[in-house]
Order: C-alpha cells, then sequence, then structure tokens
C-alpha cells in the first residue's frame, strides 16, 4: 500500500520490488556531539530496519547522511557513524572519505551486490547547504554527479524532511524514490496520532532560532497552539526582545542573529509565548548559580526552578504536548536538569505527549523507566516534526509524492496487490 501525505501518494519498500537493484538511502543519523564523539544512538537504531531490509533485497547500497552545520562543534566526518552502523547490523558499512569526488565514484562503480558504503558528510558539499527549489536541485553537481550510479533513490530521513537540499529533494526530482521505513512510520503514525486535542502546548528549545522564530510565527498565526513555552537559546532570544540583558548570551545573538531580532520582538509580543523567569547561569569563574531573569550573568545554560514550576502547571493542564530542541546545554551534565524535568512534567500530565528530535531522545534514559512508558510518540524529527505537525512545507516529503507521480503513477514499477 503506498504511503499518504497530505492526500500525496509516495511508494514504500512494500510496492516497489528492489531486490538486486542499486539504491542511494539517505538516512539521518545527525546526533548530539561533545568533544568529537556521538553521545546517542537513537537515530541510528532507528534506520537499522530500512537498511537490514535492503541488504537483504542484496542490493549494492550506499547510504548518506549530514552531520552538524558548516561552523559548529558537531560538524564532524561519518566515519564513527558508519563504525556504528557496523556494529549495529553486524555487517561491514565501508566508509569513504568522500562525496562525489573520484574515491567515492571509484568505489560506487566497484559495489558488489550485498555490500554497504558510506559517504561521509553531505553537508561538506558548499552546495548541500543551499535550500532552492525541486528542479534546481537536482541540477546541482551533487545530484547530478551520483544519480548516473543509482537505479532507485530511497528518502528515510524524516528528521531533515523539513529542508529543501539536494540529498533530500534533489534526487526524487529526477529519479525514482521510494520512502524507507522511518521516512513511511513517521509519516504515517504523525498524521494518525496526532488529534490535535486542546489545550496544545510546544515547548520550543535549542539554538536553532532560525527556525524557532519560524515555526513560533506559524503557530500564532494559525492559532494551532495554547502555549508556547521556550527554553535554550530560543527563550534567551525572547527575553531579549522583552529587554531583559541576557548575560554574555546578549552579544551572541547580536553578533549571530541580528538579522531575527525583530521578528523575536513580534513573537515576544504574543501572550502564548512563555519565557523563563529564572535561569542557571555559568560565572566566568566557571562556577553554576540560579538567577532572575533582571539579573542574568555570565552564560546562561539552562532553565531554573520557579520556571520549572511555571511551566509544569502549564504542562499538567495541556491536553497535547510537543517537546522540541533541549531547554539548556545538555551535552553538560551540570546543565541537564531542566530538560529532564521538563520531560517529567509532561509525562506526568494525561496529555498525548510527542518527544521530536535526537536532544529528546538523548534523556529517555535519564527518565525513570515508569514514565518513559508514557510518551505516546517518539519522533527522529526535531524541527521537521514541528513543521509537519504545524502544516509547513516538508520538501523531503513533497519530493518523494513528485517522484511517485512522475515515475509510478500507471502502476509500471508497483507490485500488484
Ligand atoms: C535535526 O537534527 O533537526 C536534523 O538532523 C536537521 O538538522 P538541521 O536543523 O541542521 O538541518
Amino acid at each position: 500500500m503506498v504511503l499518504l501525505f497530505r492526500n500525496m501518494k509516495i511508494a514504500t519498500l512494500d510496492d516497489i520490488d528492489l531486490t538486486g537493484k542499486s539504491i542511494l538511502l539517505r538516512i539521518d543519523v545527525n546526533s548530539p556531539i561533545k568533544d568529537g564523539k556521538i553521545l546517542d544512538i537513537s537515530r541510528f537504531k532507528a534506520h537499522v530496519k530500512t537498511i537490514k531490509e535492503l541488504a537483504e533485497l542484496n542490493t549494492k547500497l550506499v547510504i548518506m547522511s549530514h552531520q552538524g552545520r558548516p561552523g559548529k562543534n558537531d560538524f564532524i566526518s561519518l566515519e564513527q557513524h558508519s563504525e556504528i552502523l557496523s556494529s549495529l547490523l553486524g555487517v561491514n558499512v565501508e566508509f569513504v572519505k568522500d562525496i562525489i569526488g573520484k574515491d567515492a565514484k571509484r568505489r560506487i562503480a566497484t559495489l558488489e551486490n550485498g555490500e554497504i558504503l558510506m559517504l561521509n558528510n553531505t553537508r561538506f558539499l558548499p552546495e548541500e547547504n543551499v535550500e532552492q527549489p525541486m528542479e534546481a536541485l537536482s541540477r546541482t553537481k551533487f545530484v547530478s554527479e551520483l544519480r548516473k550510479f543509482f537505479n532507485y533513490y530511497v528518502g528515510d530521513a524524516f528528521a531533515t524532511s523539513h529542508r529543501s537540499q539536494p540529498s533530500i529533494a534533489g534526487f526524487p526530482y529526477i529519479m525514482p524514490s521510494i520512502a524507507g521505513r522511518v521516512m513511511q512510520n513517521e509519516v504515517s503514525a504523525l498524521s494518525r496520532a496526532f488529534n490535535g486535542h486542546r489545550p496544545i502546548t510546544y515547548f520550543i528549545g535549542g539554538t536553532k532560532l532560525d527556525d524557532a522564530v519560524k515555526i513560533i510565527n506559524h503557530l500564532i498565526k494559525t492559532d494551532s497552539a495554547d502555549y508556547i513555552l521556550t527554553g535554550g537559546l530560543v527563550s534567551l532570544l525572547v527575553l531579549n526582545a522583552r529587554g531583559y540583558e541576557v548575560g554574555t548570551a546578549k552579544a551572541l545573538l547580536q553578533e549571530k542573529f541580528g538579522h531575527l531580532l525583530d521578528n523575536a520582538k513580534m513573537i515576544a509580543k504574543s501572550n502564548k509565548v512563555m519565557a523563563p523567569l529564572d535561569v542557571v547561569s555559568e560565572l566566568n569563574d566557571g562556577n553554576v548559580s540560579m538567577q532572575r531573569i533582571d539579573k542574568i550573568m555570565g552564560s546562561p545554560k539552562d532553565i531554573g526552578e520557579e520556571t520549572l514550576e511555571a511551566y509544569s502547571e502549564i504542562l499538567k493542564n495541556s491536553k497535547t504536548i510537543v517537546l522540541r530542541g533541549p531547554a539548556g546545554v545538555i551535552e553538560d551534565k551540570r546543565f541537564k536538569k531542566g530538560t529532564i524535568e521538563l520531560a517529567e512534567a509532561s509525562l506526568k500530565s494525561n496529555a498525548f505527549i510527542i518527544f521530536g528530535g535526537g536532544h529528546f531522545l538523548s534523556i529517555l534514559e535519564d527518565l525513570p523507566p515508569e514514565l518513559r512508558k508514557k510518551v505516546s510518540y517518539i519522533s527522529t524529527g526535531g524541527g521537521a516534526v514541528v513543521y509537519f505537525l504545524s502544516g509547513e512545507p516538508m520538501p523531503g516529503i513533497e519530493a518523494l509524492a513528485y517522484s511517485y507521480r512522475k515515475f509510478f503513477e500507471g502502476g509500471d514499477h508497483v507490485k500488484e496487490g
């Protein structure tokens, strides 16, 4: 049965016979990193099913993913990622330190059936970091160089499907393309599960401010949320827009996110948008202290006790809760408490609760087992899940639907039954 997304059809692994074919598979194993090491392997575990299934079909399989963003500490090679996949799968996932250069192409061309190859971080190619319409993406060097080696593209990177980048939406424009199991499960489960009972509370944390501003704007405009609780750098942007000094974060916001400050002021005016009352801050001497927001010193790194109390009260009475992005710098255990307690407060409510993205996946093991069981749905997507639920465009999914119309409609390749 084909997959349905907003009434558009997408082929799945059940629909097309991929036995013995050359497959280009896009997954998302972008993970939290500390000191160059991967901290959490939840996304890897999610993609194992798709990879196993494709490997069992004796395919020639080439895997792509991104990791981090240019200029950030988590922008590293995928060598470790290929090792983790090898150990989870129990078969060798060979790593090539290249994407579209001679080494990659030579190895792809000589790949035998049953072999699995992983290319390097797709975002090492500057082209991958530019969002464009599908048609333009399909004309990039990235897509033009690789497409000729493959019969099919399999899109499994639900967590990146809100990005219009070559490895996500460029290949499906010109190649027969299919949703992998992660994509299929996320799209069908989220469409089914999210009944939107109100009050709906979104928690938006983390450091991806461009996305956060866009999402919060959309939630306000479309009246899709009753409360929007903020944490992480997102909350400091809101506090700053409301006139607070926010310690050392102020300079960072002005330097790197000056383009968002006007929009942030608009968002900050909404009474649906809640910001912290206090924060946990790291002082210049390395000590940590709890501070009220009108007296922030040093570098704020987590939400404080009073904030947790106020947020918990809202969460307790919510019917639907979507958690996206951490409340603090959870890579450092001194600043993990806010995110863990926020998750606990959500799970103590009777709401339908969606955990979105790598950071919330990574704190699951910090929660008591009886609460862990109460998560209604765990998505591999962070930003993607909020874009999806709030009706924003999803280029990675729309591209698969476009490919279905172009290559499969009419049923030539689609299996019977
Ligand atoms: C995520 O973690 O949300 C996805 O991997 C997408 O990453 P990006 O926000 O850097 O595009």
